[in-house]
C-alpha cells in the first residue's frame, strides 16, 4: 500500500501541557484511518499541526513522499488536504453555495455550480445549495464544510469528530459518503472517541492517550473491549444509573406554544408539555423538528407567537433571558460555542457568567470567583492548563464539561439539556448522565433533548416525541418501546 502521509516524532507543547509527545502516524492512500482517543488526548492538535494551524515543536511531516511544512491552512489546502473542524467556520448570512466558493478569490462561472452538483451527486451529499446557512441544522452545516473541502479537490480529508453532532441517520449517510470517497481514491482521517463508529467505518486505527500513541491496529482485528482499554488505559464498565422517583409538583409548564423559525415558518405548533420537579422528560425527535426552537423559546432567545410558559406558576413567556436565568432556569444549549460560551473570555469568566452578582455588587470578589471556578474545574474534570486561558483553547470535550459545570452547579428549578453528551468520551458521558440524574434527584425538572434514543430510554422518566413542530405523544418510559418512539419520530402513527 502507498503511504500518503507520515507524521514522525511530532511533539507539541502548550503552556503547562504536552499535547503531543513524539507521535508517529502513518496513513495509507485510500484508507479511512481512525484517530481514537479520549477528551484532551491530543487528536485535534495533531491534525491542526498537519493542517498548518500550529507548528510542531519537533518532528517532521512527509506528505506524498516529500517533507512538507505548511505555514497555514492555505498551504495545506493547496497541497490537497482538507479539514472539517469540530467548530464550523461558515458565514451564517450567506447561502451554502456562497460559502463553498467563498475564499476562492476567483470569478465563479456557471460551470462551477455544475462541478459542485457533480460532487454532491458523486458522494451522495444531500444539501440545498441555495439555503441560507443560518437556517441549517448542525448536521447540514457539517455537510457544507465537507462540500467546501471536496470542492477544493482534496486528496486527504480530515474529519474532526464529525458524528458528535449528527443524528444516527445522518451518521449512516455520512459513512456511506465516506466509503464512496475512499472508493474513488480519496483518503480520510476520522477523529473520534466512539468505539462503535471507529469499528464500523475505519480500516486502521491509531490510538492516542495523554498525547502519546498507544498502538496502531487493523480494525478487522480488534474489538470494542480492547479499544476501550487502550483508549482509557483500564477496563471500562458503564454502571447503571440510580433514579429516585418522586412525584413532584409541576415546575415547567408549556402551554399552547407556537413559534416561528428563522425563515418565518411555524416551527412549533401549539406545544403542550408539563415537567414535574424531580422528573426527566425526554424529548425524542430527529434534528430539525422544532427542538432548537423549543430550547430557544424556553430560554428566551426566540419570541413566542402564541401561548405561555410557566416556571413555578410564574409566567416567564415575556421575561428577559437574564430574568429567566435568575428565576431558576438553566440551559445546556445545542450550539455550545455559539451560545454556550464567550469564547474569548477565560475559564473563570465563563464559569461565572451566570452568577457574577453573587460575587459583589460593585467590586467583584475575584478571589472567591477563582476559588469557586477551581472547585468546579476539579469536580467536573475540565482539563485545562490554567483558569485564565480563553476557553477557545480548550479541547471540544472539555468545553462541554465547562458548560455543564456552570449550568448544573446552580441548582436550577428547571434545566433544558440539549444533546448533553454529544462529543464526550465514555467517561465523560457516564459522568454527565450521572450529573443530570443527580440534578433531577435533587428536585430539578429536566427536559432532555436528544436524538439518541438509547440515551433517552436510559435516563428519562417520560418520553415526548416531537415531529414537525408537534408533540406526537407523551409516554411513561415503561409503557412504550423504542420501536414505537422511532415510528413517531419518523412521522408515522401507532
Ligand atoms: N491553543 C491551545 N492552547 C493551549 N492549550 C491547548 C490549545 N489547544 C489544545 N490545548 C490543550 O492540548 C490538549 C489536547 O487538546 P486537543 O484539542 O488536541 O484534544 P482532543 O484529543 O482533540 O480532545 P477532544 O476529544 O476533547 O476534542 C488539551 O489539554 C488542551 O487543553
Ligand atoms: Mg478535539
Amino acid at each position: 500500500m502507498d503511504v500518503i502521509l507520515e507524521m514522525r516524532n511530532i511533539t507539541k507543547k502548550f503552556p503547562g501541557i504536552v499535547a503531543n509527545k513524539k507521535v508517529n502516524i502513518k496513513v495509507f492512500k485510500g484508507e479511512i484511518h481512525g484517530l481514537l482517543g479520549e477528551n484532551g488526548a491530543g487528536k485535534t492538535t495533531l491534525m491542526n499541526i498537519l493542517f498548518g494551524i500550529y507548528k510542531q515543536d519537533d518532528g517532521e511531516i512527509i506528505y506524498k513522499g516529500e517533507k512538507v511544512e505548511f505555514r497555514s491552512p492555505k498551504d495545506a489546502i493547496k497541497a490537497g488536504i482538507g479539514m472539517v473542524h469540530q467548530h464550523f467556520n461558515l458565514v451564517e448570512t450567506l447561502t451554502v453555495w456562497q460559502n463553498v466558493v467563498l475564499g476562492r478569490g476567483e470569478f465563479i462561472l456557471k460551470d462551477e455550480k455544475k462541478k459542485l452538483l457533480d460532487v454532491i451527486n458523486k458522494y451522495g451529499i444531500k444539501i440545498n445549495l441555495d439555503a441560507r446557512i443560518s437556517t441549517l441544522s448542525v448536521g447540514e452545516k457539517q455537510r457544507v464544510e465537507i462540500l467546501k473541502a471536496l470542492y477544493r479537490d482534496v486528496e486527504l480529508l480530515i474529519l474532526d469528530e464529525p458524528t458528535a453532532i449528527l443524528t444516527p441517520q445522518e451518521t449512516r449517510t455520512l459513512f456511506e459518503s465516506l466509503r464512496k470517497m475512499v472508493k474513488s481514491g480519496l483518503t480520510v482521517i476520522f477523529i473520534t472517541h466512539k468505539l462503535k463508529e471507529a469499528l464500523d467505518v475505519t480500516d486502521r486505527i491509531t490510538i492516542l492517550r495523554n498525547g502519546e500513541v498507544v498502538r496502531v491496529v487493523e480494525t478487522a482485528k480488534t474489538n470494542e473491549v480492547e479499544l476501550a482499554k487502550m483508549m482509557v488505559g483500564k477496563e471500562v464498565v458503564l454502571k447503571p444509573i440510580k433514579r429516585q422517583k418522586k412525584k413532584g409538583k409541576k415546575v415547567l409548564k408549556i402551554e399552547n406554544v407556537t413559534a416561528l423559525n428563522d425563515e418565518g415558518v411555524e416551527a412549533l405548533k401549539s406545544i403542550n408539555l408539563v415537567v414535574n420537579s424531580g422528573e426527566i422528560l425526554g424529548l425524542a425527535g430527529v434534528s430539525g423538528n422544532g427542538q432548537k426552537e423549543l430550547e430557544e423559546v424556553i430560554v428566551g432567545v426566540r419570541r413566542i407567537e402564541k401561548g405561555k410558559i410557566y416556571l413555578d406558576d410564574i409566567d416567564i413567556s415575556r421575561m428577559s433571558i437574564k430574568d429567566r436565568i435568575k428565576s431558576g432556569l438553566s440551559c445546556i444549549p445545542e450550539d455550545r460555542l455559539g451560545s454556550g460560551v464567550a469564547s474569548k473570555l477565560s475559564v473563570v469568566e465563563n464559569l461565572m457568567l451566570r452568577d457574577f452578582e453573587n460575587y459583589g455588587k460593585f467590586n467583584l470578589d475575584f478571589e472567591k470567583m477563582r476559588k469557586k471556578a477551581k472547585e468546579l474545574v476539579e469536580e467536573f474534570d475540565v482539563k485545562t492548563p490554567s483558569l485564565d486561558i480563553p476557553v477557545s483553547m480548550l479541547s471540544g470535550g472539555n468545553l462541554q464539561r465547562l458548560i455543564l459545570a456552570r449550568e448544573l452547579s446552580r441548582n436550577p428549578k428547571a434545566l433544558i439539556a440539549s444533546q448533553p453528551t454529544r462529543g464526550l468520551d465514555i467517561a465523560g458521558i457516564e459522568y454527565v448522565r450521572k450529573k443530570i440524574v443527580d440534578t433531577a434527584n435533587s428536585g430539578t425538572a429536566v427536559i432532555l433533548i436528544s436524538e439518541d434514543l438509547d440515551e433517552i430510554f436510559h435516563m428519562a422518566d417520560r418520553i415526548a416525541v416531537i415531529y414537525e413542530g408537534q408533540i406526537k405523544g407523551v409516554f411513561d418510559k415503561d409503557v412504550v418501546t423504542k420501536e414505537n418512539v422511532g415510528i413517531l419520530m419518523a412521522g408515522g402513527s401507532l
